[in-house]
């Protein structure tokens, strides 16, 4: 297919309608994780326009003594500002969906506890893990500099893009 995004205006239900259809057949087919992580996070970048949007990926612990199969979140494809490399289970947001295996939405994220600010600009945010047969292998983040802006639709729709991503 030819890599143009159709981008389209409209509610946040239609312009999610229109991208996942694109976001499939952007990645079938092609059996590179990285690839379709990176390519996943171009379209929701260039259709939405959040502040931030990336993947973490559970990965082994930078750590080298023991436990030594410790695993932590690890950055992964990403559009924004830098952002923290590493996130131990149970930090977070990206850490608590990965902990809970759920979806957060959080309306303001100066009001969740432990909430990890990558970059002061970010008010609230939505993190959807990836669960596959042996658990939750990433998160999917997105932050956004207003207040609230995330809410079911973003759920469902993010939780069906993450599901499309073969691993
Ligand atoms: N805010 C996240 C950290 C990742 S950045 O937002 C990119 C968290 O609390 O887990």
């Amino acid at each position: 297919m030819s890599e143009d995004l159709n981008i389209v205006t409209g509610t946040k239900a239609e312009q999610y309608e229109s991208l996942i259809p694109q976001i499939k057949a952007l990645i079938e087919g092609e059996p590179d994780l990285i690839a379709n992580l990176a390519n996943v996070v171009g379209a929701l970048k260039e259709q939405f326009g959040w502040l931030w949007v990336g993947f973490y990926l559970v990965k082994p612990s930078s750590t080298i003594t023991p436990p030594v199969d410790e695993k932590e979140l690890v950055l992964g494809p990403f559009q924004g500002p830098v952002a923290c490399t590493r996130i131990k289970k149970g930090r977070g947001v990206c850490g608590t969906s990965w902990a809970k295996a759920e979806t957060l939405i959080v309306p303001d994220v100066e009001k969740f506890p432990g909430h990890i600010a990558c970059s002061s600009l970010s008010r609230s945010e939505i993190v959807i893990p990836i669960i596959r047969n042996h658990g939750v292998i990433g998160v999917l983040d997105v932050d956004s500099e207003q207040l609230n802006h995330f809410d079911e639709i973003d759920k469902i729709h993010l939780e069906k893009i993450v599901s499309l991503i073969e691993v």
